[in-house]
């Protein structure tokens, strides 16, 4: 299962790079219908794993604070990755959102490596 969440989440991340990537440089290739579904069924997967790794080492968030807020830095980070690539209208704008979004990723890697909240507790 832990292999299972990790390979969903260098996807996600590696999936998210790419089509930005392709935005900076106009690809028609980001019309490309499995590009448009994949990354909610990566997403939508890499969280049910998520909690279900949760679940079978009996982690709670309301007890594990760095869990809670690597669930919330997950929202986040779908939340600025939907906003560089769908809401953002200008390359600055999306050259920022993708940096945003790059630092929640940080943030996700470091809570999951040391398991120590940043800013909850
Ligand atoms: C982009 C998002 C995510 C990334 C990059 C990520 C990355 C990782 C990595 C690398 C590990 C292995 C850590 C280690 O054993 O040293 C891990 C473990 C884990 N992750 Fe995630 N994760 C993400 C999202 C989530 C979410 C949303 C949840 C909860 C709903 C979650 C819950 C867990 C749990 C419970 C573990 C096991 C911790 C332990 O072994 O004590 N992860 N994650």
């Amino acid at each position: 299962m832990k292999h299972l969440h990790i390979t969903l989440a260098v996807l996600s991340i590696a999936l998210f790079i790419y089509r930005f990537t392709l935005m900076m440089i106009a690809s028609k290739k980001l019309d490309r219908k499995w590009l448009k579904i994949s990354p909610h069924v990566i997403d939508t997967f890499l969280l049910i794993a998520g909690i279900s790794l949760a679940v079978k080492l009996h982690l709670n968030p309301m007890e594990q604070m760095w869990l809670a807020e690597k669930i919330l830095a997950l929202f986040a980070y779908i939340f600025t990755g939907y906003y560089t690539l769908k809401l953002a209208r200008n390359k600055p704008m999306q050259i920022l959102g993708f940096l945003g979004a790059m630092g929640w990723v940080m943030l996700i890697v470091r809570l999951a490596m040391t398991r120590e909240a940043m800013f909850f507790g």
